[in-house]
């Protein structure tokens, strides 16, 4: 799965003239009014591991910075009393950056608008302000830019003609150095979107419901058909779409699956009366409404909706839901809802094939009024997954997960941190890390948990060390081996990024309401803070952006200063290469096993059956890992043992326990298993190998393998059992079942409502990230708290969806 290199970053600053501003800064205020934590003793803890210099203080190895950070730091101040910028990298190391800003006023009945474009080829240092190029044209802060995949080099910004009834879009195909423009003969009620595999194929649904495709970037576009609801791009060039005969995408349930595979010559339906689909990793999903038209089913295919599956999971109940959290190709995390309004559900983890699930969390919180929960793929290591649960005292704990979904342990408590009051005991507790729960809930934390894939095993994140997560202000928490042990590395809410691939940390403090000038930075993992005054006119701080991927030695600061009657924005770049002024060499890194304690046991270390060697760089060395640096990973098998299989169908795991038991509730429930399931489906020791596991020998569960046709109690259901039997007097009876078929089916099915998916990050064409929570307050349309993800633009994203829209997204 190629990571997206682009993301569109908003920022945004009240208006001045509004009144909306008192309001703005009234509710910020009701942050500030929380008490503080109080601070540790000593935060310039000192991990020793990975430090030639036992016990030496790395403090030390960094000194005189701050002549050479300050002839490397450049401020660009725009002359645009804008209420928002959007920014937007376009490809990968290129340093080409727009800044779009845009200022709406409502005028009486009508919206007038106007947006700036400004261009900047060298990481934000300088820009040109190129409006010309797009005629002050409104664009639409919501859809309004779209980067192409990969270096494609395309952008698409969608203006909005005022009056004139249409929309005009501008192309650009040389990374925006020039534009072009198009009269779209519809209006888009999406945004824009590129063929992943051919970003000179673009497609939109029009506000009639109009599907639109251009085969030539934009130049001309084709109606291929109508009454479309939802659209997305599979593999293969194949493009999915949920359509309705009768015309209403408000009447789910109803819906029909097509897709096309040549641009609109030809259809194919592959789906009746579904509710939803969605893609992640291999798997396409649909939920299916079932017999009576008010309960539906999940069905998965990995062969773009030829042939479906069930999901093997439990029956949910009416207001219940599913919600996909993570998928690739190997596997899928489900979330199944709990009955009642309790605000949490269980996660399970599937098979290879998508289709049977596994017991992998109880009490995950997972609201369902927004949606809003905590899962997080830790991307620096591989297996690593945190959340929160819902305890039954109404206290949220963090819980991680080192080996995909096997078992989940508290966070370890960070040395150098206290127990906090919600703490029984004062020696004995954990960290717990605030993500999009704690920031629905505002507490004070500006940004999510941050990781990136190379910057091998980093964790930046707020929390709070207790026995659960504390509603006062969080300190920003760093892990350097992907979750086992942490540091409390910053006291109060920061900003941060994460620069040249995990050797460069750069942070600033989170102070609403309050001008700044400082910078604070590390280059050994956030053990060692160095403070560097960036300007002697300190600007309110809006957010930290840097080029997304984490290889960037520049780092944007961007804010805006205050007059009598204005506000400006202004961004200061500091470019980091001369203050690591030699490249790394060998000796610079040092030998590391992940997941292990003990680089001498043998046995340590495996994780999906298999550990792997990676050369990381020395705490102490002050060095540049560079655009170019690619981890090094020795990968080994290892031998088997019970945490390399999955509890099968039927069975889970107890907390703190490797053994598969038999899950009892299923008794008596009619499981899809037991209608659908070929017979060696329904023969089970209790354990499936991990998707992904690569163990080779060792300890293979010994059990005796059982038929799960004895769960299946139910005597509506044994005909169906006994009619596959004698059909087929073999062991391939067919296990994939027709979508029709399941509909001829009446059996007591749950009702599956699909809330939310979050995929890696595949087709996500634009990435926006909210730095400022006013939106409301400044009266930017679509602009409000929907669209956040962390700075840095890594996989994981929120979307709020609100219960009519698709949400297997
Ligand atoms: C810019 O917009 C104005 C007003 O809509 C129009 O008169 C003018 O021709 C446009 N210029 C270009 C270069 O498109
Ligand atoms: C279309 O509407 C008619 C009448 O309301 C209904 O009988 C029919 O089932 C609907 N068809 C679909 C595909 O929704
Ligand atoms: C988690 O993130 C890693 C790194 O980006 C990715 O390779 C993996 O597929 C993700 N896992 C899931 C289940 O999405
Ligand atoms: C940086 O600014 C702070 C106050 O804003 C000041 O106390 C400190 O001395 C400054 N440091 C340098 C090196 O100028
Ligand atoms: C930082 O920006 C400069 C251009 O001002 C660019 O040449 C350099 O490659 C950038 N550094 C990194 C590591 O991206
Ligand atoms: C799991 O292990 C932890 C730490 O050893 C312990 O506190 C907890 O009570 C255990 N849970 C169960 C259900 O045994």
């Amino acid at each position: 799965m190629g990571q997206l290199r682009h993301f569109i970053l908003v920022l945004l600053f009240p208006v001045a003239l509004s009144l909306d501003f008192i309001k703005s800064g009234a509710s910020r205020n009701v942050l500030l009014e929380k008490s503080r934590i109080q601070p540790a003793a000593d935060v310039q803890h000192n991990v020793k591991k990975r430090s030639t210099d036992q016990g030496g203080d790395t403090c030390k190895a960094l000194q005189g910075y701050d002549s050479k950070l300050s002839s490397n730091t450049h401020s660009y101040v725009f002359n645009d009393l804008s209420g928002s910028v959007s920014l937007a990298w376009i490809g990968d190391g290129t340093g080409v950056l727009l800044a779009l800003t845009t200022f709406q006023v409502p005028l009486f009945m009508l919206k007038f608008g106007q947006s700036r474009l400004y261009r900047s080829e060298d990481y934000g240092k300088t820009f040109d302000d190129v409006t010309s190029l797009i005629n002050n044209t409104f664009i639409s802060t919501y859809f309004g830019i779209a980067i192409g995949p990969e270096q494609s080099g395309k952008v698409i910004l969608a203006g909005d003609l005022y009056g004139n009834s249409g929309y005009r879009i501008f192309l650009s195909k040389d990374f925006g150095k020039s534009f072009t423009h198009s009269d779209l003969p519809f209006s888009p009620q999406m945004q824009i979107m590129y063929n992943p595999q051919n970003s000179n194929v673009l497609v939109a649904v029009s506000t009639k419901n109009d599907l639109w495709i251009s085969e030539n970037f934009g130049e001309t576009w084709r109606n291929i058909h109508d009454t479309v609801c939802v659209v997305k791009w599979g593999r293969d060039n194949t493009l999915f779409f949920s359509t309705n005969r009768n015309g209403s995408c408000y009447d789910r349930g109803a819906l029909t699956l097509r897709k096309t595979v040549d641009n609109g010559l030809t259809f194919k339906t592959i789906a009746e009366k579904i509710y939803s689909f969605g893609i992640g990793g291999r798997f396409l999903f649909a939920s299916v409404m079932m017999g009576t038209g008010v309960m539906r089913m999940i069905h998965v295919s990995v062969d773009q909706g030829e042939e479906w599956n069930m999901a093997q999971l439990p029956p949910v109940g009416h207001e219940q839901f599913y919600s996909i959290l993570a998928a690739n190709d190997d596997v899928v995390f489900m979330h199944v809802d709990e009955p009642g309004d309790t605000g949490f559900g269980t996660i399970y983890v599937s098979d290879d094939r998508g289709m049977v699930y596994s017991k992998s969390l109880e009490h995950h919180l997972y609201t369902a009024t927004g949606g809003d929960n905590d899962f997080t793929n830790v991307t620096s290591l591989r297996g690593v997954f945190m959340t929160s649960v819902l305890s039954e005292d109404g206290s949220v704990q963090t819980v991680v997960s080192f080996d995909q979904g096997g078992e989940w342990v508290p966070l370890k408590k960070p040395e150098n941190s206290k127990c906090d009051s919600t703490a029984k005991d004062k020696d004995a507790c954990s960290l717990h890390i605030h993500a999009s729960y704690s920031i629905s809930m505002k507490v004070n934390v500006p940004v999510l948990p941050l990781s990136e894939p190379n910057a091998v095993g980093l964790i930046i994140a707020h929390g709070s060390v207790g026995d659960a997560i504390s509603v006062l202000t969080p300190d920003v928490y760093v892990s350097d081996d992907g979750g086992y042990t942490w540091l409390r590395a910053l006291e109060g809410p920061h900003h941060y990024a994460i620069l040249d691939s995990g050797g460069l940390l750069v942070a600033v403090e989170h102070k609403p309401n309050m001008p700044i000038s400082q910078v604070k930075f590390s280059t050994d993992e956030g053990q060692c803070w160095h403070v560097y005054n960036f300007t002697k006119e300190p600007l309110y701080f809006t957010g930290l952006a840097s080029e997304p991927g984490a290889r960037s030695m520049n780092v944007s600061i961007w804010g805006y200063r205050e007059d009598l009657f204005t506000q400006y924005w202004v961004s200061v770049t500091i470019d980091f290469r001369e203050l690591l002024t030699r490249d790394c060499g060998d000796e610079d890194y040092v030998p590391w096993l992940a997941h292990s304690n003990d680089i001498s046991d043998p046995n340590d270390g495996c994780m999906l059956g298999y550990k792997e060697h990676f050369l990381r760089l020395k705490k102490d060395s002050v060095c540049w890992n560079g655009r170019d640096y690619i981890i090094s990973k020795q990968p080994t098998p290892c031998p088997c043992t019970l945490d390399d299989f999955l509890c099968d169908f039927g069975y889970y795991r107890k907390e703190n326990s490797s053994e598969c038991v038999e899950q009892a509730e299923l008794r008596g429930h009619d499981l899809e298993i037991c209608i659908h399931g070929k017979k060696e489906h329904l023969q089970t020791s209790g354990y499936r190998k991990i998707p992904g596991d690569k163990c080779e020998g060792g300890k293979e569960p010994q059990r005796k393998v059982i038929d799960v046709r004895s769960k299946c109690v139910s005597n509506l259901l044994e005909p169906e059992l006994q009619k596959q039997d004698e059909t087929k007097h073999s062991h391939s009876a067919p296990v994939i079942v027709t979508v029709v078929a399941i509909l001829l089916i009446s059996c007591i099915a749950g009702v599956l409502f699909v809330k939310k998916y979050i995929c890696g990050g595949r087709f996500l064409v634009h990435r926006y990230s909210v730095l400022q929570h006013n939106a409301e307050a400044n009266g930017i349309e679509g602009m409000d708290e929907a669209l956040d993800t962390d700075v840095a633009g890594h996989a994981k994203i929120g979307f709020h969806d609100d219960s009519d829209e698709d949400l297997l997204e």
